[in-house]
């Protein structure tokens, strides 16, 4: 069969494979190839156990693959036989040197920039999937146009918005598809050539087109807004803490102007995944960079409290059991930094698992998807540690459970059955505000929610 178009993404984590995969289903006459460096990721995206969790992935993964859907290791011919190429390899905080700890890692970046022009026989729209520090493009493009060869690249920006846990229906109907290029005749050529893609099912009026600094720049301050909504309601519940307001209360009382809205606004333990804190430190990075130092620190305000949150969630469980964790045994309800993924990047239960180990806690896990990532995350750390499937199994003979993923499973429980095989006293900390916290309370539980008073029986 002869393809339409031959699309390649360069990439195959938490947003290539969905990515490619949702765009292969929506375009049965493109053939979309999906290559990756890390042969244990592709060969799983080729059997029934994907690398990753997301609902409703797998169908579409074994609806495409083999048909128009193709995952390889050969990177070199994936760039020699396609035109269009994604590219949405990972851009970590650099760990290391300048800017260690804030900056963007672009070495995975720059890799793929050399190898796309190495293997190239012909002209190639590159479009940059991952996120990226604004001015990027050019370093690609610099990149790109070093040699004197006849064939051209045009580098466009076109960041994705998923969300993990929601990433396949996020695709399927996206808020808006945000495509950025160069204003020159070839770069408007291209952007037009994405827009046809996303046309397939995406309305025209959701397709936004702007200059490329634009669009780099738009995806940090989506990442950064989205994060620093979670850190506002977060310090606000530190203070409803103090004054017995209830942040759900106060939550909704201001979601509901229009002008703010209601999503975004839970109260929690913290933030987690691989995007928001590494998407804010880059911004403030880029920001001193530009000597903007003022602008910089308002950002970083938002990591300070998101760290500040879950310090306060671990002092508020120390000063709840008495001012000793040692020997006691606290049963984590959820890893996943958020529900209905098996991600666990930057998760606060990483965290919240080190510091009650540090206090001598014996620590059990629990989590529907995310006890494999856990046993890796936590490999090396000392102390008492078990990973338990079940959840009623998990807090049997523990002291306390700490709710840290908002897993609809843990709302449905039978909490006098767990209460039952818990020592007493027995404390809920609730650091998602997901559980029936009165129900709770009346059957013996001493309950610890996040912005609101505890419900106690002393
Ligand atoms: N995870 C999310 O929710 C999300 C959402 C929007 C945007 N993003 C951005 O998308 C990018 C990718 O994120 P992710 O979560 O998919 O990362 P990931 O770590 O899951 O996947 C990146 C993949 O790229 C591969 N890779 C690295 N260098 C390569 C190379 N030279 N050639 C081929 N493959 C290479 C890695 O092996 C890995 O499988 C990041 O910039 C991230 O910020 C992520």
């Amino acid at each position: 069969m002869t393809f339409e178009k031959n699309i390649l993404c360069i990439g195959a984590g938490y947003v290539g494979g969905p990515t490619m995969a949702v765009l292969a289903r929506k375009c049965p006459l493109y053939r979309v190839t999906v290559v990756d460096i890390d042969p244990v990721r592709i060969a799983a995206w080729n059997s029934d156990e994907l690398p990753i969790y997301e609902p409703d992935l797998k169908e579409i993964v074994r609806a495409t693959r083999g048909k128009n859907l193709f995952f390889s290791n050969d990177i070199p011919g994936g760039i020699r036989d396609n035109d269009i190429i994604f590219v949405s390899v990972n851009t970590p905080t650099k760990t290391f040197g300048v800017g260690a700890g804030m900056a963007a890692d672009l070495q995975y970046w720059e890799k793929t920039a050399r190898q796309i022009l190495q293997h190239s026989r012909s002209s190639k729209i590159v479009i940059e999937k991952s996120t990226l520090p604004v001015k990027t493009a050019q370093a690609m493009e610099n990149i790109l146009q070093c040699t004197n060869s006849s064939i051209s690249f045009d580098v466009l920006s076109n960041p994705e918005f998923l969300a993990e846990g929601t990433a396949v229906k996020d695709l399927e109907n996206p808020d808006r598809i945000l495509i950025g290029s160069r204003e020159t005749e070839s770069g408007l050529k291209a952007r037009e050539t994405i827009e046809d893609i996303y046309a397939n099912w995406v309305p025209r009026e959701k397709i936004i087109k702007s200059n490329i600094w634009s669009s780099e720049l738009s995806k940090i301050v989506s990442n950064a807004f989205l994060a620093q909504r979670i850190s506002s309601v977060n310090a606000i519940s530190a203070l409803c803490e103090k004054t017995d307001a209830d942040i759900i209360e106060v939550a909704k009382a201001v979601g509901m102007d229009s002008r703010i809205g209601p999503k975004f606004l839970n109260a929690s333990v913290g933030f987690g995944g691989s995007c928001f804190r590494k998407d804010i430190l880059n911004l403030v990075y880029l920001c001193r960079h530009y000597g903007l130092s003022e602008v910089a620190d308002y950002w970083e305000g938002v990591v300070k409290i998101n760290q500040y949150q879950q310090e306060r969630f671990l002092l508020n469980m120390m000063t709840a059991m008495f001012n000793t964790l040692t020997d006691k045994k606290i049963c984590l309800y959820g890893f996943s930094f958020k529900a209905n993924t098996g991600d666990t990047r930057q998760s606060p239960a990483i965290f919240i698992a080190g510091r009650l180990l540090e206090e001598k806690a014996e620590v059990i896990i629990t989590d529907p998807r995310a006890l494999s990532n856990a046993r890796s995350d936590l490999a090396g750390m000392e102390g008492r540690i078990s990973f338990v499937e079940d959840p009623y199994a998990a807090a049997h003979g523990c002291h306390a459970i700490a709710v840290l993923t908002e897993w609809d499973i843990y709302r449905r429980l039978d909490f006098r059955k767990i209460f039952d095989g818990m020592i007493k006293p027995a404390s809920i900390f609730d650091g998602r505000n997901i559980l029936d916290h009165r129900q709770c309370f009346e059957i013996g539980f001493n309950v610890y929610p996040i912005g609101k008073p505890p419900l106690t029986h002393f």
